[in-house]
């Protein structure tokens, strides 16, 4: 079982963006935390951060034919972007869509996710921990599926 997981702009600066909605761990933190969850459920892991729309649809398109699930935190990407909802459309991965923080509890622009429609699931207000709570949910899934 083969996951990736997808974070989009501005999470490279957890820990020092509004601490008071996203907390005060950074994005090593976050990666570490990650790593260890995959390891726990014997699935390898390949880690992403980027700034740039472009970019992160090339980095769906490259999971196509070789990752089993994809978690993505799409940022503020979540609320704009219909190139991410038709990247993850094109490659039909399993993907799960994580916000640390409830985006449906914010602004009324939060209230819209492009990519909503394209997910498996939606894990929201959970902080760090649904993230995992996702992988989980993707290595769970595979099993039912492939028995
Ligand atoms: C976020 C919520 C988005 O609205 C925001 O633009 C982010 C982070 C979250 O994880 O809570 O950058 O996706």
């Amino acid at each position: 079982m083969k996951l990736m997981v997808i974070n989009g702009p501005n999470l490279n600066m957890l820990g020092i963006r509004e601490p008071e909605i996203y907390g005060s761990a950074t994005y090593d933190d976050l990666t570490a935390m990650i790593k260890a969850e995959a390891e726990m459920l014997g699935a390898e892991v390949e880690l992403y951060q980027s700034n740039h729309e472009g970019e992160l649809v090339d980095i769906i398109q490259s999971a196509y034919g070789r990752i089993d699930g994809i978690v993505i935190n799409p940022a503020a990407y979540t609320h704009t972007s219909v190139a991410l909802l038709d990247a993850v459309k094109a490659v039909g991965i399993p993907t799960v869509e994580v916000h640390i923080s409830d985006p449906d509890t914010r602004e009324d622009f939060r209230r819209v996710s492009y990519i909503r429609s394209a997910c498996v699931a939606t894990i929201k207000g959970r902080g760090f921990e649904g993230y995992l709570e996702a992988m989980r949910l993707l290595v769970n899934n595979s099993r039912e599926n492939n028995g």
